[in-house]
């Protein structure tokens, strides 16, 4: 592991895709880690030696080949463990995506602990992942859901949220690093609700590979997220629940592998964490996923956190020096994430720009059409880091942004 709190200067050499040429002729500028990361060689060659060499379906046979899969596949569930600081490797589930692991906590978590009238606070930021599995709560069973509001520094307001709070709360669902501001929530959230008892999950998405995660310290009750933004495949999402609590819910999903024992008029169910995974399991990502935890922990966690802070810290200040840009939120408190408008140019048209000079940034609601609506515009720019980008191509992405003002506005 690299422990000197730089990363490898030649690291963007592990991913192949950033040596692609834009057009023909412009260097790739990958500002798009946000949606999706790049994958490193290793994740793709595993991916290949996988299939080739060791693929079966897991945990229903005993030749060779189903006992070599099955064993890679738990192998990636004791390294999620790890990677989040479970207490065990009962509490990780694998689901194809985050959105997945949240809809199967808010139906599984309706069925055991609410009912008609009991509440559920989302915040104004939420990602439609973790707005529309509660508002099918709200539509099939009549819970009623709350809204967090949003300080102009892009957090969640601790104290409207705790306002919100009454005996008929029973879950709170929040971004743990807001997709369109790159604010972290406030670590406060996670007391006041276990104060209320109020059970917390965090939507990790955009935290999980640009923070170090520890589920026992951040006291949430569930943490999700997906595979493919922590440099491993698409396919793949994880769900953390305290364990005492997946054991109490009921299972999501019904087929194979995730019961006890089945007749012709009961069945029961097997025990964590296979009772939520019906049917044959993304088994080839979920090896992608550990291969991918692997190369995190060997580039250093602590030295991709630094290199970014670094990234964004800097882009931040180049940024704010252009006054035809606003940026959303404050410098302060952001990782990874810069949103922005330039006045009277649409983001679309601000991206198409930079797509011709290289630079892949995403634009549109970014999911958050709650949060656009609350920001009074239809959609931003966003800018999103991985531990591949460079300060170097922060400055190429000031200069296309100028010449795409000097290209709309004369
Ligand atoms: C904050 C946040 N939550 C949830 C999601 C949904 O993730 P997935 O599409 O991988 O399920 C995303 C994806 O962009 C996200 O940024």
């Amino acid at each position: 592991m690299n422990k000197d709190k730089t990363l490898r200067k030649d690291i963007r050499k592990d991913f192949p895709i950033l040596s692609k040429k834009i057009l023909k002729t412009k260097d790739l500028v990958y500002f798009d880690t946000a949606a999706s990361a790049q994958k490193p060689q290793v994740v793709i060659d595993e991916l290949n030696q996988f299939y080739k060499s060791h693929y079966s379906n897991v945990s229903r046979g005993v030749h060779t080949l189903s006992v070599e899969s099955t064993l890679r596949y738990e192998e990636a569930r004791k390294k999620v463990q790890n990677f989040i600081n479970a207490k065990s490797e009962n509490e990780i589930i694998f689901t194809k995506s985050a959105t997945e692991s949240i809809n199967l906590v808010a139906q599984t978590f309706y069925d055991k602990y609410m009912s008609a009238g009991d509440e559920i606070i989302l915040s104004l930021m939420e990602h439609h992942s973790n707005l529309i599995p509660w508002y099918f709560l709200r539509d099939k069973y009549g819970v009623i859901i709350k809204f967090a509001n949003i300080t102009e520094s892009g957090e969640i307001d601790v104290n409207h949220f705790e306002s919100l709070i009454t005996p008929k709360t029973k879950i709170a669902a929040l971004t743990h690093l807001s997709n369109v501001y790159g604010s972290k929530i406030d670590e406060k959230v996670s007391s006041i609700c276990k104060k209320n008892n109020v059970a917390i999950l965090l939507d990790g998405c955009q935290s999980a590979a640009h923070l170090r995660i520890d589920v026992q310290k951040l006291e949430c009750d569930f943490f999700v997220f997906s595979g493919h933004k922590t440099y491993g495949p698409s396919g793949i999402g994880v769900l953390y629940g305290k364990e005492d609590l997946l054991n109490e819910m009921p299972p999501y999903q019904g087929g194979g592998g995730m019961i006890g024992e089945v007749t012709t008029d009961k069945v029961s169910y097997a025990e964590l964490p296979a009772k939520y995974e019906a049917g044959t399991p993304p088994i080839a990502e979920a090896h992608g996923l550990g291969i991918a935890i692997d190369y995190m922990n060997n580039a250093g966690i602590e030295n991709i956190i630094n290199h970014e802070e670094e990234l964004t810290k800097y882009a931040y200040e180049k940024i704010s020096e252009l006054d035809f840009v606003k940026i959303y939120g404050d410098g302060d408190n952001r990782n990874s994430i810069i949103s922005f408008n330039i006045e009277n140019i649409h983001s679309h048209e601000v991206s198409s720009f930079l797509d011709v000079e290289g630079i892949a940034v995403r634009a549109g609601h970014h999911c958050c059409q709650p949060l656009m609506k609350h920001l009074g515009v239809n959609s931003t720019s966003r800018l999103s880091f991985g531990m591949y980008n460079t300060i170097e191509e922060v400055d190429i992405f000031i200069n296309a942004l100028i010449k795409c003002k000097d290209f709309f506005i004369k």
